[in-house]
């Protein structure tokens, strides 16, 4: 195939940040993508509904002039999040899921949960009425090896809430290992997983053969190489349990090229051509749409997207920057280390 056109694309897990990094990146999302759902790790967070439209209006106002793109709100979780707070937000119609970080998982997780007890009133209303929650499934003990964290937040954490909530939806977000696709298609419902582009391409040797290559850390961490096939023949599969979410996550240079560099890779720019690639690599270009159009609406029971792009399998590689400029500075772009021929041709 050397071009077809499918359903407009959403993401349903982006970072998309606040100011000068928000203005410099939105863009390269909107250019493909009809909605997203907006992660809530800023400093501050996003705990109230309140914040949620607050910060909405300001990615709206960001967006390139023209762009119909629709920004999918979430709330952080904390210990102290109020139910009634939670279903005002749902009912009106601006709160697409609630987002679980384990304190201390990632960039800005430190106000997450750190007893899931105290987070089950919350649960428990999300249940009742209807509304997601999206998990980054990582424990945080020093004790558990950081390659293990997935598999051991199954076991401890997501299990055991699934047992309490079985009405709770759940979904477990930037799946890295073939534990968590497992565990996803054993479930009988209530649960689904986003697989990110980047997850599809690196096995952790990206990270330290040849020297440490900030670029490609994020988290979670990329896993070995039997993972990674997993995750790719979920993704290929077709099985609507499956769907994108980036995670893409921009940093300034200067904040990953250091003694201690943050988590996360900007694969929003070159995200659809590289999944292309994965999926023609596959033999499975005609399950492309199912991952990134299809999907994710029937899990969060939004309508699919009415317009179309259409992609196109150049002779040539397609060019894509090694930098994006911001406001802020400079945010490197993901690079999948080989060429890419697959170019959105257009948006229509
Ligand atoms: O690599 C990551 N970066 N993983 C996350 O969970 C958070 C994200 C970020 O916000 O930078
Ligand atoms: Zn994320």
């Amino acid at each position: 195939m050397q071009k077809f056109t499918i359903r407009r694309p959403d993401d349903w897990h982006l970072h998309l940040r606040d100011g000068a990094v928000l203005e410099g990146v939105v863009g390269d999302t909107s250019r493909h993508f009809a909605r997203a759902i907006i992660m809530p790790n800023l400093v501050p967070p996003v705990v109230t509904t309140a914040d949620a439209a607050a910060y909405r209006e300001r990615i709206v106002k960001a967006l390139p002039a023209g762009d119909r793109f629709q920004p999918l709100m979430t709330l952080y979780l904390t210990e102290h999040t109020d139910p009634d707070d939670v279903e005002e937000g749902k009912k009106s119609g601006l709160i697409t899921a609630v987002k679980l970080y384990p304190a201390g998982a990632t960039t800005n997780s430190h106000g997450g949960v750190r007893n899931m007890d105290k987070a089950m009133p919350v649960l428990e209303r999300m249940a009742k009425i209807g509304l997601p929650l999206c998990v980054h499934g990582e424990v945080t003990s020093p004790d558990v090896d950081i390659f293990d964290r997935e598999a051991v937040f199954i076991e401890t954490v997501l299990d055991p809430l699934r047992q309490r909530l079985p009405e709770l939806k759940v979904t477990m977000e930037h799946v890295t290992t073939s534990d968590g696709i497992d565990y996803i298609k054993s479930a009988k419902a209530n649960l689904a997983g986003s697989i990110t582009t980047h997850h599809l391409i690196i096995n952790r040797n990206a990270i330290l053969v040849g020297g440490i290559r900030p670029h490609y850390y994020c988290l979670p961490v990329a896993k070995r190489e039997s993972h990674r096939l997993a995750l790719r023949a979920a993704a290929t599969s077709g099985d609507a349990r499956f769907f994108l979410g980036t995670d893409s996550a921009p940093h300034v240079d200067p904040l990953k090229e250091c003694a201690c560099g943050c988590a996360g890779i900007y694969t929003s720019v070159n995200t659809m051509s590289c999944l292309a690639h994965v999926f023609e690599q596959e033999g499975a270009l005609d399950k492309l749409e199912a991952f990134t159009s299809l999907n994710g609406p029937a899990w969060y029971g939004l309508p699919v997207n009415e317009d179309r792009i259409t992609l196109i399998r150049r002779a040539e590689s397609v060019a894509f920057p090694d930098k994006i400029e911001t406001g802020a500075g400079a945010i490197t772009v993901f690079d999948p280390m080989f060429p890419l021929h697959w170019d959105v041709e257009s948006n229509h």
